[in-house]
């Protein structure tokens, strides 16, 4: 190996070894409020460690490492700005923010992450060990407390202001008048497709408690909502009748058992629409996925899956005629008809 190789070598191991740190750095700088003191206007470091309570010098290192990050830009003046990334993505009143997105992988997410030796191990989740849930069940973790639920709802409400667009339009879905959003969380998806597609009528199956929450905490004021909820266990409970079921990101949470349960509930429909993050032909790759599929196993009780195995599981329950499209965005669109 030559020395230029060694060199390269050496620096892309350093970078893997402490990209936790540039991750720390993004989480602190949205934790201390940092992305939203700088929204309105630029300012140089010592004003916003003002601003913020912070130590100059600690807040000196935080701004530029998030400058060289290219989360802050840094004017001649010596003032941070938000980048044109940060501003879309970042900023707390962006229609487009990450920010429940990041506090949730922050936090849960991380924890969990740090016993990923011990998930690996046991090829389970580590939620009872970390978080102190007395049962493997996800969900008992992430809606531990009514703020962990709210946290997790924003965060999976966030993705749809990004990618609802591209996933409902990469099929025509108009032929389908009454659709279910099965797992819908708090509604965002089933809304942009009742936005989409006017002539349907969508209804998000859900538990009771995020239904509560959905309707106390994350409906539009002073407007109608397009879509309906309805309770229930999709272990337990009939699903409501529809031509459609959508589920997006439910069957990555469930190990193939549990799949085939809620996949059974949706067999009176015409058709299912899976979102979903898909692993390549081989199930190794492509590294976003399969990280996703790490999570999984650390913190839910499910992985990501190949096209071919989402082709299976929908033909097992009916659904024989297959197809993926890849839109814009991290998730895959597959629609599968009887
Ligand atoms: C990973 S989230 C995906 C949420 C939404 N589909 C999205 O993509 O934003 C999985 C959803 O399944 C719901 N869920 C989990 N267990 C459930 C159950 N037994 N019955 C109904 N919904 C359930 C959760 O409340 C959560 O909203």
């Amino acid at each position: 190996m030559s020395e230029a190789e060694l060199d390269g070598d050496f620096q892309r191991l350093m970078e893997l070894a402490t990209a936790f740190m540039g991750s720390q750095v993004l989480f602190t700088a949205c934790e201390l409020g940092v992305f939203d003191a700088l929204d309105p206007a630029p300012r140089d470091g010592p004003a916003l460690a003002a601003a913020l309570g912070l130590d100059p010098r600690g807040a000196g290192l935080l701004l530029d490492a998030c400058a060289e990050l290219g989360l802050l830009g840094r004017g001649p003046d010596g003032a941070y700005a938000l980048s044109p990334a940060s501003r879309q993505l970042l900023a707390a009143r962006s229609p487009h923010t990450q920010r429940a997105t990041l506090s949730f992988l922050g936090g849960a997410t991380r924890a969990v992450w740090a016993r990923l030796g011990g998930a690996v191990r046991e090829g389970r989740n580590q939620n009872p060990e970390v978080l102190g849930v007395a049962t493997r069940e996800p969900f008992a973790a992430i809606y531990r407390t009514e703020p962990e639920r709210l946290l997790f709802m924003r965060a999976m409400q966030e993705t749809w202001s990004l990618w609802a667009g591209p996933v409902l339009a990469a099929f025509d879905l108009s032929e389908f008048r009454v659709i279910c959003d099965v797992g819908g969380g708090s509604g965002a998806l089933a809304t942009a497709c009742a936005r989409l597609y006017p002539g349907s009528d969508v209804t998000v199956f859900e538990t009771p408690e995020v239904v509560a929450a959905a309707q106390e905490h994350f409906r539009e004021p002073g407007e109608a909502p397009p879509i309906r909820f309805v309770g229930g266990d999709f272990f337990r409970s009939p699903l409501p009748p529809a031509d459609l079921y959508i589920l997006a990101r439910v069957l990555h949470d469930w190990g193939d058992g549990a799949c085939a349960e809620i996949l059974g509930r949706t067999r009176g429909g015409s058709a299912l629409l899976l979102v979903e993050a898909v692993l390549d032909p081989e199930g190794r790759g492509p590294l976003p996925a399969l990280l996703l599929s790490l999570t999984m196993l650390a913190q839910a009780a499910g992985r990501e899956r190949t096209e071919a195995e989402f082709r299976a599981m929908a033909a097992a329950a009916g659904f024989r005629h297959f197809r993926l499209r890849c839109p814009r965005g991290p998730f895959a669109a597959m629609l599968a008809r009887k």
